[in-house]
């Protein structure tokens, strides 16, 4: 008796979905589409872990050499959104998806797409650095090694860690331990390991929040600088954050079922100004979340 209660009462009326706004604006006017070359195109995607949906319809485009932030409140889905991008929930045994997710133009869910090369051409970078315990030098050097790119070491691991705005504090310490840098450093170390296997995309699930604002800053030059060569997509809780560095910003949010759905997303000027949807100005303006 007590579960069929708890199940009416997360149904989803109609009533409720319009009390919520979730009505105000119809998705073709709250979902910009894009000129330009797209990099994802994710249509009608949801994601469930189990029996639990965790992303709900989401549908929207990733343009190349941008930076796109994906915003809303905890547990609306963005980590596992992004995740879904390179695959990385393919490691979730409860992890099941419908609908499409592709990568220029490929469904990155195809049979016969090697979920490995995914994820050399969409890299990651997490909330918490984790460089390997190993030397600096080592950290970049594995991944070209163990995905057989040919070339000078030397170059390689130099030509990622100043991609990564980092060779100049390191460059005397090569041999020294990854894990002796600063947060903000071992940050950028993470992300030169990215760079080394010549990506594509970097995903980033908030790079920042374990920093100080200063480490921040140099993360965020960073990102501005490598968005000329690479598409970053950007998870994160900072608004401020996202209007600084994103071209364009999605919003999603919690049905009353949990699962996330994308609210709104056009470029993050107009998204921050004049946002199309309510919840997304009730958000924006913290009157939730
Ligand atoms: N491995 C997992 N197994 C089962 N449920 C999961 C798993 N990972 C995430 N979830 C659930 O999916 C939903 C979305 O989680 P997700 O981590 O994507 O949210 P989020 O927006 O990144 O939140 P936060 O801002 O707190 O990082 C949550 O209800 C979460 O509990
Ligand atoms: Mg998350």
């Amino acid at each position: 008796m007590v579960v069929k209660m708890a199940v009416e009462d997360t149904r989803v009326s109609e009533r409720e979905r319009r009390l919520m706004g979730a009505e105000t604006v119809p998705a073709s006017e709250r979902i910009a589409r894009l000129d330009g070359e797209i990099v994802f195109d994710v249509d009608h995607f949801n994601a469930y872990y189990g029996t639990f949906r965790a992303l709900y319809d989401v549908g929207f485009q990733i343009p190349s050499r941008k930076i796109t932030a994906l915003i809303g409140p905890s547990g609306c889905g963005k980590s596992t959104l992004l995740r879904c991008m390179n695959r990385m929930n393919d490691l979730i045994t409860s992890f099941r998806h419908e609908g499409s997710m592709t990568y220029h133009g490929i469904d990155l869910y195809e049979r016969g797409v090697d979920p490995v090369e995914v994820r050399r051409r969409i890299g990651m970078v997490f909330q918490k650095p984790n460089p390997f315990p190993k030397s600096i030098y080592e950290n970049i050097a594995f991944g070209p090694r163990v995905n057989g790119i040919k070339g000078n070491m030397d170059e390689m691991v130099e030509r990622s860690l100043r991609a990564a705005a980092l060779w100049d504090e390191v460059k005397d310490k090569l041999g020294q331990s990854g894990l002796a840098l600063s947060g903000g450093q071992q940050q950028r170390l993470c992300i030169a390991r990215a760079l080394a296997v010549q990506p594509d995309v970097i995903l980033m699930d908030e790079p920042c929040s374990a920093l100080d604002p200063i480490a921040t800053l140099k993360i965020e030059d960073l990102m501005k600088e490598l968005a000329r060569d690479y598409t970053i997509v950007i998870v994160t809780h900072n608004m401020q954050q996202a209007a600084r560095v994103a071209d364009h910003t999605a919003f999603l949010m919690m049905r009353p079922d949990r699962a996330g759905e994308l609210v709104e997303f056009g470029d993050t000027d107009t998204l921050f100004t004049t946002p199309r949807d309510k919840r997304t100005e009730d958000y924006i303006t913290g009157r939730f979340g």
